[in-house]
């Protein structure tokens, strides 16, 4: 089942495509495992405030977790966008289920892309208490076609008796005012297209749980 025209409304969401062992085969490949120094990045991008021109800098802390205290402490500094992120081994992803089962999917979707070659770039974002992405699009990359969006895990009703909320992926396909709010569900493979479309979205602050989510931008050969 698909929800969205991907060339009319700028989207499509393919229900439970991917299994949950597809999920624990790709974090057993190679590309997790080559360097044992391999974790999440923080990302964290800030915009300041008028007395510095409402500059956006994009600040990589590397794997230091200090971000938390550059937050808390900035006063005046507001986060745009605040999560970790994994990039993952295009040689090594390439030959896993869950790359095979998004090659499915997006054949019928872009059938000369896949004809005529297509790699892919892809990170696994974690999303710890907090962290968020505010409304963007994706801008204009030459030869890159689409992006999908595939959540690793689902959200969790309750962790501790805390009730857990937040992590959910907005799309904005008509205008900037109505969303569309779409739950991380394990298995389902969002696709957004850069071909005809540019699709502003936007990730709710997570609350209580921690959203795993595997980012992949494709791009014509
Ligand atoms: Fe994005």
């Amino acid at each position: 089942m698909s929800i969205g025209d991907l060339r009319k409304d700028g989207y499509t969401i393919i229900k439970d495509a991917i299994s949950q062992d597809d999920i624990r085969e790709m974090m057993k490949l190679d590309c997790f495992h080559e360097d044992n120094e391999c974790t999440f990045e923080n990302r964290l991008d800030v915009i300041f405030p008028k007395t510095f021109d409402d500059t956006q800098e994009s600040i990589n802390l590397g794997r230091s977790m200090d971000f938390r205290e550059f937050y808390f402490e900035g006063g005046g500094v507001r986060a745009q966008q605040r999560f970790s992120s994994y990039t993952l081994t295009w040689d090594h992803f390439e030959n896993s289920s869950v790359s095979k089962k998004i090659s499915d999917v997006i054949k019928g979707e872009y059938p000369e892309e896949v004809k005529n070659g297509y790699y892919g770039q892809y990170c696994i974002n974690m999303y710890l208490q907090g962290d968020f992405i505010s409304k963007h699009d994706d801008g204009i990359v030459e030869n890159r076609f689409c992006v999908v969006l595939i959540p690793m895990n689902n959200r969790p009703d309750e962790v501790d008796k805390f009730t857990c909320s937040g992590g959910d992926l907005i799309l904005y396909p008509d205008s900037d005012n109505v969303g569309i709010q779409v739950e991380s569900k394990l298995g389902d493979i969002v696709i957004l297209d850069f071909n005809h479309n540019n699709v502003k979205h936007e990730v709710t602050p997570v609350d209580k749980w921690i959203r795993y989510s595997l980012v992949g931008f494709l791009f014509k050969k």
